[in-house]
């Protein structure tokens, strides 16, 4: 223990050199104040790793001087140097926080003992508050690393719906922006019932990902321009069935496949594949409805323009409670339209309309 400074508090200067001497000659360094006062100048000036402290000084006593460095520096250990007569004093000190006491007259043996043990105590106390904040930076850096990680993946898994969404569009033109305009007003009304962030995403992906089923469907049924034969249909609506197959085993889609399932289900039952009734149909799903009614509405179509979208709020105002969930049209109704033709126009990557995680 070279080096460490001591600061011993004494009225008797016999006593301060004798102790002094003593701890020098094993190679600590120690400073002297004559009462609690100037020890305690002492201490704020120059903090030392011990206090040695009679009890009845001048000035400021030997429990005042502890009580006022327990406040200060509660990790510096003080030793209580007393007479016999003061030992009720010396335990009232330990109770109050000092580390020991020494009795005396003292053999030279008990005062390094208890120095030692002291200094040796104060050691373990830093060392552990050390390894705890070192541990605590740790955990933060890597907490850090975690999100940004994380954060990345979902980015990746973005991507990856980005290129199924184009996989499905370069099969089936007409859909061309269809899938990112459904998704934008799905997540605005999903936002604006009040849907978790988490749920947001699984919905986003099952509205971006909805017809995902067509690209089992043959082209002569896909783009027959005619209306379908009933066999034909059957077919077409098996497009539900599919896509869920293909994304239920993809881990980070599993939410976003019930959404591609139940995608074409209706408020009061009359939709397929299951004719699922009201709430037993995910609310994703019931929101999706109308965004999908509104961009059928008021986009382009090879056999006719786009509708007003005045036109396409009657339509879904008169289907709630029929197609439509009537919660989720009330929510549609309450946005503005031109809120709705922004989202249609600008839409390019619906994604970016996610809160985005925090890092
Ligand atoms: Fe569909």
């Amino acid at each position: 223990m070279l080096n460490e400074r001591i600061l011993i508090a004494d009225d008797e200067e016999a006593i301060r050199e004798v102790i002094s001497t003593l701890l020098e000659a094993k190679g600590y360094q120690c400073d002297i104040a004559p009462n609690g006062q100037v020890a305690f100048e002492h201490f704020k000036k120059e903090p030392p790793s011990l206090v040695l402290s009679d009890i009845v000084m001048p000035e400021m006593d030997g429990l005042k001087l502890l009580a006022r460095l327990r406040e200060l520096d509660p990790d510096v250990p003080v030793i209580m140097v007393t007479a016999m007569h003061d030992i009720a004093i010396a335990l009232e000190a330990i109770r109050n926080g000092a580390y020991d006491y020494i009795l005396k007259p003292f053999e030279k043996d008990q005062l390094y003992m208890s120095v030692g043990r002291a200094l040796e105590h104060r050691r373990l106390v830093m060392e552990n508050r050390s390894y705890q904040s070192d541990l605590e930076q740790l955990v933060a850096e890597r907490t850090q690393q975690l999100s940004l990680a994380l954060r990345d993946l979902e980015q990746s898994y973005d991507h990856t719906l980005e290129a199924l969404g184009g996989a499905l569009d370069a099969k089936d033109a007409e859909t061309e922006g269809h899938c990112q305009r459904v998704t934008a007003f799905t997540i605005r009304m999903a936002e604006a019932m009040g849907v978790d962030k988490v749920a947001l995403r699984h919905i986003a992906r099952g509205a971006f990902l909805h017809d995902i089923g067509k690209m089992g469907i043959p082209d002569s049924i896909l783009r027959k321009p005619g209306p379908l034969t009933a066999d034909e249909r059957t077919v077409m609506r098996r497009h539900c069935d599919i896509g869920f197959d293909v994304l239920k085993r993809i881990p980070f889609l599993k939410e976003a496949a019930e959404i591609v399932l139940t995608h074409q289900e209706c408020f009061d039952g009359t939709g397929y594949p299951q004719g699922l009734k009201g709430e037993d149909i995910p609310v994703g799903s019931r929101i999706f409805a109308v965004a999908d009614t509104l961009d059928a509405m008021i986009s382009d179509r090879p056999y006719r323009k786009a509708l007003p979208i005045s036109v396409a709020r009657e339509e879904i105002r008169k289907n709630a409670g029929t197609q439509f969930d009537p919660r989720v049209v009330a929510v549609f109704l309450s946005v503005p339209d031109r809120i709705w033709q922004d989202l249609h126009d600008n839409t390019v990557n619906p994604f970016q309309l996610m809160p985005q995680e925090r890092v």
